[in-house]
């Protein structure tokens, strides 16, 4: 039998919730990576130093017994962040990003920015102490086509932001387009991305295969296959600039399964395996190690791991759900097979 070692991975953006979906969710991304950059859209936003902390609690408190994982916190940036709280992030050992969601965006994204230029006092301040800036990189105008909003949000935003603040150090979370390659790898080395598996493993036909697909809906939302193909190639590039962030974003089966389904896959289930079937399909499993366990804590400034783990090629087969009584969270893939699988 087939089998793989790589250094233990990291995900450098994942959502866990909070309460009952943090108990379900928690566990799974727990066994398979060492640290997680985890997002500070819950309900209210987590916009303080002190919220994150109480959030950083909780999730520690709900990890499995004698589980090492350890949870990276991260600020959502608002019109309202105070200059003192960046301060007061950037001297926490606790904190490692600030996330900037264009107000509307995605999901629970109210109290993001609408107008990015008007926070640029903010983005001087990340600058200065040399903190990540995360950024959902999509435009809100319903006038722009939903398959545009990332590029168009490259071509002003984003290429103004970067301008501005040439020192900000930024990570474009979730690429989904050839543009937004192809300005990561033009930008200095202080400009990442993170890749999804979904992204890596789907292209937009997947939404509507045969009638409405709610279990591919994420955002930003799947692009044509070309996208997926550059996508593809950049992960597999082993340029550093690329790595390993699932974007698993957990909803209840009934509110993706709606008149108005939300929007986010969950596939911390089997993130890393579903990384390694796209790998292997590129043929290049031996570009994983990269972009799963050392760009991303290379970027972050923090040490790569030194455990390691294994994967072994054997399918099995996704549970149609995850969760006990109230809680049922239908993961990527479900009901399928995936070929790998964490020894
Ligand atoms: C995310 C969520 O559900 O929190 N959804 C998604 O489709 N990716 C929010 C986000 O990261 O955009
Ligand atoms: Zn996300």
């Amino acid at each position: 039998m087939k089998t793989i070692t790589i250094t233990k991975p990291d995900d450098w953006h994942i959502h866990v919730r909070n309460g009952a979906v943090l108990k379900t969710v928690l566990p799974h991304t727990a066994k398979q990576f060492a640290r997680a950059i985890i997002m500070p859209n819950l309900k209210p936003p987590v916009t303080t130093v002190a919220q994150a902390l109480a959030y950083r609690d909780e999730i520690l408190q709900t990890l499995p017994l004698r589980s090492s994982f350890t949870p990276l916190m991260t600020l959502y940036l608002t019109a309202q962040t105070e200059l003192s709280e960046i301060k007061k992030a950037a001297e926490s050992e606790y904190i490692h990003a600030f996330k900037l969601y264009p107000a509307g965006a995605t999901t629970n994204s109210d109290s993001g920015v609408a107008d990015i230029s008007a926070i640029y006092p903010l983005l001087a301040e990340l600058e200065k102490y040399a903190i990540p800036l995360l950024i959902h990189g999509e435009v809100t105008d319903p006038a722009c086509d939903i398959f545009d909003r990332e590029q168009v949000f490259v071509d002003s935003t984003l290429t103004e932001i970067t301008y501005k603040f040439p020192g900000l150090r930024i990570v474009l979370e979730h690429v989904t387009t050839t543009e937004a390659v192809e300005f990561v790898l033009a930008a200095g080395a202080n400009v990442a991305a993170t890749i999804t598996p979904q992204h890596l493993l789907y292209n937009r036909n997947a939404l509507l295969a045969g009638g409405v697909r709610p279990h591919y809906y994420c955002l930003p939302i799947l692009k044509r296959e070309s996208h997926r193909q550059s996508l593809v190639k950049a992960a597999t590039s082993g340029n550093p600039k690329f790595f390993l962030g699932t974007d698993s974003a957990p909803h209840l089966t009934h509110t993706k399964e709606n008149a108005c389904g939300c929007a986010g896959c969950y596939s911390a289930h089997a993130a890393i395996e579903l990384y390694a079937d796209a790998f292997e399909q590129a043929n290049a499993l031996d570009k994983l190690e990269g972009f799963a366990s050392f760009f991303g804590a290379d970027f972050y400034r923090l040490p790569r791991n030194t455990d390691t783990i294994s994967l072994t090629k054997t399918s099995w087969r996704v549970p149609f759900y995850y969760g006990e009584d109230t809680i049922s969270i239908t993961p990527l893939k479900a009901g399928e097979e995936i070929n790998w699988k964490i020894c």
